[in-house]
């Protein structure tokens, strides 16, 4: 059972994912923190994410390693963990940027590729139900409206300390679903089956509950016990 869940960013889709997970006994791959650790380490060489051939550059010293620990991913970047460095708004930024290069896609193809050969998953990203796992048995497209995305965006970001305000989260979303949707490497589009579901307003519970039905819908009321 693998399970693909793409969509902007701020649509919930690593708690969805996360949840998921534990209900359904599933490994959660989040594979935006692959891009993030690679727009990272551009921003710790003080590499301009406009300077495309010096962050293709970085990628022959660039080691990404995966580790679970209870069940909660972390990413190495060149054997160090990067934590919370990777969830500023500056490295989402920058993830943005180095996703739309054909080589980072290409570099991060194969840690992507062997998560999913071990099978049980649920993968969040741009990309998963079109290009990384076109065969998942149940493909969620999960969005919301800018400005419920930036909400919440806003309010994880101050929780962790972070000093932003709502207008700038509001803006570097909007730009952000611009480069991810328009780019052409492996744009963030849904999968021609992908059931679409919009959670503006719901609260994580009421998402985990949609998507709990939707992937009862396409595996014949597999997982009824778990609502
Ligand atoms: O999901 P996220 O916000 O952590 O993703 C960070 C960036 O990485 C996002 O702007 C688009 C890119 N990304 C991608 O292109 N493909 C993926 N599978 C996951 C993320």
């Amino acid at each position: 059972m693998n399970i693909a869940i793409d969509g902007p960013g701020g649509s919930g889709k690593s708690v969805l994912a996360k949840n998921i997970a534990k209900k359904l006994g599933l490994v959660y791959v989040d594979t935006g923190a692959l891009y993030r650790a690679v727009g990272l380490y551009s921003i710790n060489h003080n590499i301009a994410r406009t300077d495309r051939e010096a962050i293709v550059g970085t990628l022959d010293s660039i080691k990404i390693e995966l580790l679970y620990v209870d069940g909660e991913q972390h990413v190495l970047l060149c054997g160090q963990d990067v934590g919370d460095a990777i969830r500023t708004p500056e490295a989402s930024m920058y993830a943005s940027a180095v996703s739309a290069l054909p080589e980072v896609r290409a570099f991060l193809d194969k840690t992507q590729r062997d998560m999913v050969a071990r099978g049980g998953v649920v993968m969040d990203g741009r990309d998963i139900g079109t290009v990384i796992m076109p065969d998942a048995d149940v493909k969620i497209f999960l969005f919301a409206s800018p400005e419920h995305r930036a909400r919440r965006r806003y309010e994880e970001l101050l929780a962790k300390g972070q000093n932003v305000s709502y207008e700038d989260v509001l803006s570097d979303i909007t730009e952000r679903d611009r480069a991810d949707r328009e780019r052409d490497a492996s744009p963030a589009v849904p999968a021609d089956d992908a059931v679409m579901l919009d959670n503006s307003g719901f609260e994580p519970k009421d998402t985990f509950a949609a998507a709990i039905r939707i992937i009862n819908e396409k595996t014949g009321g597999h997982y009824s016990d778990v609502l």
